[in-house]
């Protein structure tokens, strides 16, 4: 098959990439390497597939999926404090992008679009585990946004019958994740940090529970996502089913790593200090900030166990030994790790 994948350079995309083209797959990258990486998509020294320098926005994704019979858009800017610095930009990239990405499947008779949603479009709900009939009602601007393009999907489906299927990401970690950005998500961090032998900054009381998913589980579920007829059309949230806190995960990473450094602890609502504009005009509202730090997520997957027979294997602390592994490895060649 040919299998275009947008933001193939970043974390998701690079290692379903490798997936797909050890599986004899021809693989399409399509990343302005706005983030993400060369060196996510080469094995000994060479690039693991087609690879186009080339923003999700640009008019010539068009002309680049002609024969493409997969696509899984991928390609955003999903780090959530650079969403509030440029709303405008983020926007194009995340909605407008994402319309160009469909509009180019529908034109190239794709046989079907997976989209990369999030669990933030499950933002103000207070009943857990979420589930993929569940409210949606997001305020954050990333959410939004990632809302918009499930809408874009959704209208795709209904105007033209393309077949596209949606995917709520939750937190997802392990090999090639961005350790280099300025606001790492936050297990990166902390392994990041205590490898360093720095002392990591945590907001609000580290008791906060998220549905963490190593990436091994997520990319197995991609596949699955593109042979599965039962996936048709549908939407799946794509978690581990089970809930960890900050400081459960802060105590395996100083157990395998034997640092003994403790946090320094802020308010959850401090969190987004430092982000350019936050503070100017009429500023972000505390307590907002303060709900994001202590958000508690938790996927319902019985939907993906069912209709795609999927299941995620991976341990908390065997996922969190293979990142730590990977980052080492990283620290060793590149030094802005
Ligand atoms: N990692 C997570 O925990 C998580 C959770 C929920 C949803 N998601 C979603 O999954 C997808 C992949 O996330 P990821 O963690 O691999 O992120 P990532 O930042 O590692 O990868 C995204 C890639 O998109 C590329 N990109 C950004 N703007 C682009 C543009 N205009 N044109 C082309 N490429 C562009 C970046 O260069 C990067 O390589 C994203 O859509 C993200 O919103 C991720």
């Amino acid at each position: 098959m040919k299998i275009m994948i947008t933001g193939g350079a970043g974390f998701i995309g690079s290692n379903l990439a490798r997936e797909l083209v050890k599986d004899g797959h021809k693989v399409i990258i399509v990343d302005d390497f706005s983030y993400g990486s060369m060196f996510n998509l080469t094995k000994n020294g060479k690039p693991i597939a087609e690879i186009h320098k080339m923003s999700v926005c640009d008019n010539r994704v068009l002309e680049l999926m002609k024969g493409v019979d997969y696509v899984y858009h991928f390609a955003a800017i999903s780090c959530l404090p650079i969403c509030l610095e440029q709303p405008s930009h983020t926007t194009n990239v995340n909605v407008a992008g994402t319309l160009n990405v469909l509009e180019a499947a529908r034109l190239n008779n794709v046989k079907r679009v997976i989209f990369a949603s999030s669990s933030a479009v499950y933002e103000n709900n207070e009943k857990f585990p979420l589930k993929e009939e569940d409210e949606i009602n997001p305020h954050s601007i990333y959410g939004v946004q990632k809302y918009s393009g499930e809408l874009f999907c959704k209208a795709y489906r209904k105007l033209y019958d393309l077949d596209i299927v949606i995917v709520r990401f939750f937190n997802v970690y392990g090999p090639n994740q961005d350790y280099t950005r300025q606001k790492p998500p936050v297990m990166s961090y902390i392994i990041k940090e205590l490898l360093k032998k720095r002392t990591p900054v945590m907001y609000g009381t580290g008791e906060q529970k998220r549905d963490f998913i190593f990436i091994d589980d997520l990319t197995s579920m991609n596949k699955l996502l593109m042979e599965k007829e039962s996936a048709r059309n549908e939407t799946f949230n794509i978690g581990s089913g089970k809930v960890c806190s900050i400081n459960e995960i802060y105590t395996v990473v100083d157990d395998i790593l034997k640092t003994g450094i403790k946090p320094i602890r802020k308010e959850a609502y401090e969190m987004y200090e430092g982000i350019e504009n936050i503070d100017k005009g009429k500023s972000i509202k505390k307590e907002i900030v303060a709900k994001e730090t202590n958000k508690f997520t938790e996927a319902d997957i019985s939907k993906a166990k069912e209709l795609l027979g999927w299941e995620p294997k991976t341990g908390l602390r065997q996922g969190i030994l293979a990142s730590i592994v990977f980052v080492k490895e990283m620290m060793k060649i590149n030094e802005d790790f």
